[in-house]
């Protein structure tokens, strides 16, 4: 008798082939995760069975949990006050005996979650250690704000951490460490997901935050960003709540002190891990020095290099001539792209209203086609839609493709904001071309 054969994978089989090379890509690699309580409360088992099956494949993964809702109830149930300056608590030490319970209690649950294994798969256990591998130091007074227990983490035992990894264990790190006399110190847990991120020379730094702390990074549609994209959101959105604004500036930190690649998630996003880590396009924002390396703002240095780059374009009629002072003048609104102390590549961006007009894209005959153009342009496209910019456009005469393979269309006189129409060129005949951010 024929019986009707189950099909789990059903449609998903295209979505598993898609994804093994990123899960191959993935096997050995260091992942630090940095949750915090608010995004591990709401998805708890489904988020930590994705965690263990990550372990599962290979994955060495740090768990860093972070316990700051939790500790403000306990604190305010118990009447202890304890304010916050500058987006860190103080600590007092009469909070200390509740910083340890609530710790304590959150570790166990998520030892209980992690050591159920996989989600529906009972026969596969994960190893989960903690330890004291963290030595804090005390964050001291601010602005004559004395915090107290409020540590910064002041040495990572990273061989140990290592050590457990390779044994194939998950590493779970609760937000304390001790002094060398064994005093207790809070700390912020996206503080010590970086150090340790950075101590063991991390693949990825991934922030999970609950979908609310996620808002304004998805109104932004913003997926890639450099770590100077993001001082530029976080100094732009000063409506930006907290917890993002933490993550955020970590992540740019770890960003710039080694840690290739760091991501933020919506960690309520069912399997947002795997979307994130086992796709092309992710479902996150990442913040990377990928394509951004030696891409950076023109000082008043850059000059000269500036003029080596362009004069001979101008020869050559591909770019509009430039006066030496209006340059001079104009120098802030450049990016350029430096290789060993050599300008290779620059582009200015100029804003009228909420229009930007991009100029002066050029690259170095001797570094073409390595996508210098691309990742400026890129770059300043980014920066347009962080300051709300609702289009771009560029004149050209001889790279209209260029810009049409990128998304461009062209436009005509009537595109242009007024005062760049008074000042268009008919002997020149630029094409505009247009682009909707
Ligand atoms: C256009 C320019 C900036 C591209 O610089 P780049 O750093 O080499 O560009 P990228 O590496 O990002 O892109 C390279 C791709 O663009 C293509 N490309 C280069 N110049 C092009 C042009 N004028 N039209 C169409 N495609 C062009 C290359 O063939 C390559 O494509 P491929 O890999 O499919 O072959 C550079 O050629 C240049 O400086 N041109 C003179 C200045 C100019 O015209 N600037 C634009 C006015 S604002």
């Amino acid at each position: 008798m024929s019986q009707k054969r189950s099909d789990p994978l059903g449609d998903n089989i295209d979505w598993f082939r898609q994804a093994s090379p990123y899960i191959n890509s993935m096997r050995g690699a260091t992942l630090v995760l940095s949750a915090t309580d608010a995004a591990m409360h709401q998805k708890t088992d489904a988020l930590l069975g994705d965690i263990a099956l990550l372990n599962h494949l290979g994955v060495r993964v740090v768990l860093v949990h972070g316990i700051r809702d939790q500790l403000e109830l306990a604190l305010q149930a118990e009447q202890i006050t304890s304010s916050f300056h500058g987006g860190r608590r103080v600590t007092p030490s009469e909070a200390l005996p509740t910083l340890s319970a609530v710790i304590g209690r959150e570790r166990i649950a998520v030892e209980a979650a992690l050591s159920a294994g996989v989600t529906g798969v009972s026969s596969t256990r994960t190893n989960v250690v903690s330890g004291n591998y963290i030595k804090a130091k005390p964050y001291g007074i601010h602005e004559g704000v004395d915090f107290q227990h409020t540590g910064l983490v002041r040495r990572v035992d990273a061989v140990a951490i290592h050590a457990q990894l390779d044994r194939g264990a998950v590493v779970l790190l609760s937000p304390v460490g001790y002094s060398p006399s064994g005093e207790l110190f809070n700390l912020r847990h996206e503080d010590l997901a970086t150090e340790v991120a950075v101590a063991l020379r991390a693949d990825k730094l991934i922030h999970l935050l609950p979908k609310r702390d996620m808002r304004t990074l998805e109104r932004t549609a913003i997926y890639q960003m450099s770590p100077q994209d993001t001082d530029v959101l976080i100094a732009r959105r000063k409506a930006m709540i907290e917890p993002l604004k933490v993550a955020l500036s970590c992540a740019a930190d770890a960003c710039r002190r080694g840690v290739r690649r760091c991501h933020l998630l919506n960690a309520e996003l069912d399997g947002s891990l795997f979307r994130e880590l086992f796709s092309r396009d992710g479902c996150g924002t990442m913040i990377t020095t990928d394509g951004y390396d030696g891409l950076r703002r023109a000082s008043a240095d850059d000059l000269l290099g500036i003029e080596q780059l362009i004069r001979p374009l101008e020869q050559q009629g591909a770019l509009v001539p430039r006066a030496r002072e209006q340059l001079e003048h104009d120098l802030e609104h450049y990016t350029v792209i430096e290789r060993d102390g050599l300008i290779v590549a620059c582009a200015a961006m100029f804003w009228h209203g909420d229009t930007c007009e991009l100029a002066c894209l050029a690259t170095h005959a001797d570094y073409r086609n390595a996508g210098h153009a691309e990742n400026l342009l890129n770059h300043l496209k980014r920066q347009a839609k962080m300051a709300h910019a609702r289009s771009l456009f560029v004149l050209t005469t001889q790279t209209i493709h260029w810009f049409r393979e990128r998304g461009f269309k062209a436009g005509d006189l009537s595109d242009l904001p007024v005062q760049k129409r008074e000042l268009y060129n008919l002997n020149r005949n630029s094409k505009i071309m247009l682009n909707s951010l």
